[in-house]
């Protein structure tokens, strides 16, 4: 059952929070479809996803907005993409190499697919939500959400992420997402859903821009 969490104090994390945060990350994206498609043997992925979050949790305090709570059990992660953001691609390859080794084609499939579907119009960009495993289903993931979606209303900005199974994705429908395309990552790889939710207008929330696909290769 969700429980709405209106106590809860969400702030901005710094440098000093990475530790908690990283761990709450590699901890809570340790299971479902996604990370067994990426690393099937769960101690590999463990050692992996640690690194792989290290690297994500600093680049977003240096480039992006990290939002935590007080006791740093959640932290959800958006990028502000107001224009195109040139990515560089050689840099990212050798930084994915070194993260994950021989897992790397996978990790450099998953990015670089959710590049390409990336939307055009601007927007904010959930990158990662993650609750620690020991306080989900507490109302935490939604409120630490509800704050920085009353900002993008206030702003007239949407919103977009990727649903990493069926479960999360029954969260971001009520939240006030709609589900676009869904993105298959191979022949048998998990089943992942582009999500958006439109900036507020007098009659609902602007649409799911239509997706225009282009090759960005990392
Ligand atoms: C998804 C997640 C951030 C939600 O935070 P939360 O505090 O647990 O969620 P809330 O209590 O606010 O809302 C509960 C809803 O979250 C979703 N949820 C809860 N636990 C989940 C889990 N382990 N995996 C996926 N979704 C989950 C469900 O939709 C649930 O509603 P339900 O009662 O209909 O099942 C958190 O569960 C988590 O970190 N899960 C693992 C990582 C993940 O899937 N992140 C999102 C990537 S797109």
């Amino acid at each position: 059952m969700t429980v709405t969490n209106k106590k809860l104090l969400v702030r901005p994390a710094t440098h000093a929070d990475a530790g908690p945060l990283i761990g709450v990350l590699a901890e809570a994206f340790h299971e479902g479809p996604v990370a067994d498609w990426l690393i099937p043997d769960p101690d590999e992925r463990r050692t992996v996803f640690y690194r792989y979050f290290t690297d994500a949790l600093h680049h977003a305090l240096e480039h992006g907005q990290v939002h935590t709570t007080a006791d740093q059990m959640a932290v959800a992660i958006w990028y502000p993409r107001l224009e195109p953001t040139p990515t560089d691609t050689r840099s990212r390859l050798e930084a994915l190499e070194r993260i994950a080794g021989a897992y790397a084609p996978k990790f450099v499939l998953l990015e670089e697919t959710f590049g390409a579907l990336q939307p055009d119009d601007p927007h904010h960009y959930l990158a990662y939500l993650a609750v620690d495993p020991t306080c989900q289903n507490r109302g935490i993931g939604a409120a630490l959400l509800a704050e920085h979606h009353r900002r993008l209303d206030d702003l007239g900005l949407p919103a977009y992420l990727e649903a990493s199974n069926m479960r999360n994705r029954r969260l971001y429908l009520r939240l006030g997402y709609t589900a676009g395309h869904t993105i298959t990552l191979s022949a048998h790889g998990p089943t992942i859903w582009r999500m958006w939710r439109g900036a507020p207008t007098t009659s609902g929330r602007t649409p799911f821009p239509h997706p225009r696909p282009r090759r960005r290769s990392l």
